[in-house]
């Protein structure tokens, strides 16, 4: 079975995506950490990202591994360089480009051959798996989804106003919701979640009992 997770930045995705597969037992997928290594590997390789065909090489041959929740590039443990504010800023010219979009599908594809699949993402239910069982659809209020990242990065030592993390999301929601080909768009079978005032762990028994419902 394939249940499809799509929204904007900053929703809980990931972490209620890990946790609902965790709970079902299934594999679990983050695309946008695939994005984020096309982009990192173009930026060792200094290659200049805006060349769409190097790019397209560059994740032709991407040596991408997924261990729980640590990811492995080449079999280096890239996990928290991928995740920086560098790669986020610069990750459009990997999402926005045509022939990187293809090879990351035809590998989300590959991946979820065999086993059962939590997949996340933003074309999940759109592209790259349109014949899924369950699709869903995760959102919060910008502003909520700001909050949370601001309250995440207290904990973290990082600090940042509301503000400035409310125009940084809203221009990422912009390019996303922008692109043609795998933009942020729900699928129209997909169920909307919005998650305001819901805690994880409520967000994902919630979702828990959509899937179940569909199983
Ligand atoms: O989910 P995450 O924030 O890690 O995704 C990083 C970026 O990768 C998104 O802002 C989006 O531009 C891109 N992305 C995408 N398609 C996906 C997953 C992520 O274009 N399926």
């Amino acid at each position: 079975m394939i249940v499809t997770i799509d929204g904007p930045a900053g929703a809980g995705k990931s972490t209620v995506a890990r946790l609902l597969a965790e709970k079902l037992g299934f594999d679990f997928l983050d695309t946008g950490a695939m994005y984020r290594c096309v982009a990192l590997q173009g930026i060792r390789q200094e290659v200049d990202l805006s060349d769409e065909d190097k790019l397209a090489e560059i994740a032709r041959t991407l040596v991408l591994e997924f261990d729980g929740a640590i990811v492995l590039l080449g079999g280096e443990d890239v996990t928290a360089e991928i995740r920086t504010p560098e790669i986020t800023s610069l990750i459009h010219y990997a999402a926005d480009n045509l022939q990187v979009r293809e090879a990351m599908v035809s590998l989300q594809r590959k991946l979820a051959l065999e086993d059962d699949v939590v997949t996340e993402g933003r074309d999940q239910g759109t592209v790259a798996f349109p014949e899924a069982e369950c699709k869903i659809f995760l959102s919060a209020s910008a502003e909520e989804r700001a909050r949370r990242r601001v309250e995440q990065m207290r904990q973290s030592g990082e600090d940042a106003s509301i503000e400035e993390v409310l125009e940084q999301q809203n221009l990422r929601d912009q390019q996303d919701e922008a692109r043609e080909v795998g933009g942020l768009k729900a699928a129209d079978d997909a169920l909307h979640v919005i998650t305001d005032g819901m805690r994880p762990f409520e967000v994902v028994e919630h979702l828990e009992r959509l899937v179940r419902l569909r199983r």
